[in-house]
């Protein structure tokens, strides 16, 4: 294969048909970043809408600002606008709490149409965070429901008849690896058990088409590839079908018929909006909704194909670039079976990313050894790739990462 150069990657940024969307953020100076699987990037229209929010909306309407601005249907609002990058109806999808406890409320869901099954399938490439939800959640119930965690290749093997919910992540966040969405929900409807995505790898990162899958439930989060924010609210999916069959156990007064009568009972709203708690947050949601707007008018297939571009140049310009200093990909190297990131294992693989940290590329870190780099077609370029991957080699060669003050953990890696 001929050897890229940095002109080469220039030239594919020319050819780009996204490229003009990365004027929608407002990116620091100097800093290449491959972080947006973590944290989207901020942007430009964020500071002037919570500007105006809080000095006209909330400064100038107060209370009457959840009728005269709207902010009462904002979750509602920007699950239907969710709803067009994941494949779902607009009434099928609500913004709302974290993805861990829309997890929570979705299983719980799903258990109650199963009542005679126990099981909970999961695999080991589970974000953790929805694990601990379906094990709490077993523990609450008392009645022998169990979580069952194999290994993600053995996920459809193990799908049968005993199974309650299949409950995945997309997306493997270390790894990148991808189920296959629709050959798994398959073979779940088939065994009559219901299945849950969390899509927070997914849901502006590739196109998902929920309901072409036969998908029953799904969760995803604001702040990763919708550039929502640090704690962006999260969404939640409920397929039609199930919407007024099932219920969820945080009774909260969002989720009431009536909030505003104040009954002493619950009696749950129909459709998704049953699937409100609290009060809606509405500084993070209007920062949300400004994340949503730098999807308006792209195509999120063309998101893909550059997606996938910019990872296969970064795997072509590592073994280019850096053959000798004990990266190993730890990614599928075919795109169709891999997200929006490419990870590599070093052994010095905290030490190695703080020092590219300091180099103003930002990826990040998960435990034991992998370094994360994520792609987000939307401002990423392919001489950023180039770039991040000419101060890896820098790195590496001159050992940079061995200064002891790249070891230092940090509270987030
Ligand atoms: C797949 C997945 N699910 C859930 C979460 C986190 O959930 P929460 O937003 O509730 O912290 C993450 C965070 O990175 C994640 O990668």
């Amino acid at each position: 294969m001929t050897e890229l150069t940095r002109a080469d990657c220039v030239a594919f940024d020319q050819d780009d048909q996204l490229a003009s969307l990365r004027e929608r953020f407002a990116l620091p100076d100097g800093i290449i970043y491959l972080d947006g699987n973590s944290l989207g990037v901020l942007p430009r229209a964020t500071g002037a809408r919570l500007e105006n929010l809080i000095r006209e909306e909330w400064g100038q309407s107060l209370i009457t600002g959840w009728n005269k601005h709207g902010w009462v249907n904002l979750p509602l609002h920007l699950g239907a606008r969710i709803a067009r990058l994941i494949g779902a109806d607009t009434d099928e999808v609500v913004v709302c709490d974290s993805t861990s406890l829309n997890v929570f409320k979705v299983l719980s869901a799903a258990i109650a149409l199963r009542p005679e099954r126990r099981i909970i399938l999961s695999d080991s490439g589970n974000f953790p965070t929805d694990l601990y939800m379906a094990q709490g959640l077993a523990q609450l119930l008392g009645r022998d429901h169990r979580l069952e965690i194999v290994a993600p290749e053995e996920v459809s093997n193990r799908i049968r008849d005993d199974i309650a919910a299949v409950m995945l992540t997309e997306v493997d966040y270390r790894s990148g690896r991808r189920h296959d969405m629709a050959a798994i929900s398959a073979k779940a409807k088939a065994a009559g058990a219901l299945t849950i995505w969390d899509l927070a790898h997914s849901a502006g990162a590739m196109p998902v088409d929920l309901n072409g899958c036969g998908v029953d439930f799904a969760v995803g989060c604001g702040y990763k590839y919708l550039n929502g924010g640090p704690g962006a609210p999260a969404f939640l999916f409920v397929a039609k079908r199930w919407l007024d069959a099932t219920q969820q156990p945080l009774y909260g007064w969002f989720g009431h018929m009536t909030p505003f009568a104040f009954e002493t009972g619950y009696r749950p709203k129909t459709g998704i909006e049953r699937f409100l708690v609290g009060t809606p947050p509405v500084l993070s949601l209007a920062a949300l909704g400004c994340g949503l707007d730098t999807f308006d008018g792209v195509d999120m297939r063309q998101v893909r194909e550059k997606s996938l571009a910019l990872g296969d140049l970064m795997i072509r310009l590592v073994e280019q670039e850096c053959p000798d200093f004990g990266l190993a990909l730890a990614s599928p190297s075919n795109g169709a079976g891999r997200g929006s990131q490419v990870s590599y294992a070093h052994p010095s693989g905290y030490a190695v990313m703080q020092a590219l940290i300091a180099h103003g590329v930002i990826g990040d870190f998960r435990a034991p050894d992998l370094m994360r780099f994520g792609f987000t077609p939307l401002y990423v370029r392919y001489q950023d790739i180039w770039d991040a991957v000419a101060i890896l080699r820098q790195v590496l060669t001159n050992e940079e990462w061995r200064n002891p003050a790249y070891s230092r953990r940090a509270a987030v890696t």
